[in-house]
């Protein structure tokens, strides 16, 4: 009999702050580069928003709808056995109303499969949250630079150096902890903030531009493999894509034009006689019709 495989819980993730393992954290938008990050046992994917910028082409991630978050999650979760997705809820999908939070939050579960949500937002969608918890559905909250707010913030940018803000912020990670969240995603504050906030809550903290204090670390999966010509200051290449897809797109190019590609390897074979006869019923090489 087959045994399905068990994927990561909010339990394991809460169990992993509370034994001080670091928790990995990566976005993913599509089946295959899902399935890669999926076998390398990282235990959270995270469908970002930011697929609206790195996949999309977008400015920002504002322009970025349901319908295309519920699309990329669903090849996401088809890629996958092991990691919990969490699906990210984009501009103004819970902000109207609770029941609109609501509905949309089950949108992820229901019809893409992903096993939580993320929100972008502190004490201003504490209630949000803790509704969505309520019916069952994991909320990983988002707090600091929170780039659905890039108008309001004028511009993507470190968050939390001011006391005013750095208060909020530590009140915004207590309302999101209050509400139900089972984890939280730190973006772009100082490190020592960060640290101070990890301590101060008992769910997991994911940085992203928030120093080493923190219980996991996200990035975007374009970021860190070199997708990009620009690398933000949070993020580290660990491979430069664009060389390698470079060249062998060139490569390709090149073996076109000197006709060396494709070769017999690469090409299906039709036994003789079919083709004799196949050859025989169609008038090759008459002289075209008038109108032709
Ligand atoms: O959309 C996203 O990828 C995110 C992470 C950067 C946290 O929100």
């Amino acid at each position: 009999m087959a045994t399905s495989v068990k994927r990561v819980t909010i339990n394991d993730i809460r169990e992993m702050k509370q034994n001080g393992e670091k928790i990995a954290v990566l976005t993913a938008y599509d089946y295959p580069t899902a399935k890669i990050i999926d076998e390398c046992n990282v235990p959270i994917i995270l469908v970002g928003d930011s697929l609206g910028m790195v996949v999309l082409g977008f400015e920002n991630t504002l322009p970025v709808t349901m319908d295309i978050m519920i699309h990329h999650s669903k090849a996401v979760v088809r890629g996958t056995e092991h990691a919990l997705i969490v699906g990210d809820m984009p501009f103004m999908t819970y902000h109207i109303s609770i029941k609109d939070a609501m509905r949309n939050a089950a949108r992820f579960i229901q019809e893409a499969g992903t096993q939580a949500v993320k929100l972008e937002g502190g004490v201003n969608v504490a209630d949000k949250i803790k509704r969505i918890v309520d019916c069952g559905i994991p909320v990983m909250g988002h707090i600091g630079m929170t780039p659905q707010s890039v108008n309001q913030l004028g511009g993507h940018l470190v968050q939390g150096k001011k006391l005013e803000v750095a208060q909020e912020l530590l009140d915004d990670a207590k309302a999101v902890e209050q509400a139900g969240a089972f984890s939280i995603v730190l973006e772009s504050m100082p490190a020592r903030l960060a640290a101070l906030i990890t301590q101060s809550v008992s769910i997991p903290t994911i940085g992203i531009g928030a120093g080493g204090g923190c219980d996991g670390q996200v990035q975007v999966i374009n970021d860190i493999l070199g997708l990009s010509d620009f690398i933000p200051k949070h993020a580290k290449q660990y491979a430069h894509l664009i060389d390698i897809i470079a060249k062998a797109v060139v490569a390709y190019r090149e073996e076109i034009r000197a006709s060396q590609f494709p070769t017999k390897e690469n090409s299906y074979i039709i036994d003789s006689s079919v083709l004799e006869q196949v050859k025989a019923k169609i008038p090759l090489n008459l002289p075209l019709q008038k109108g032709e």
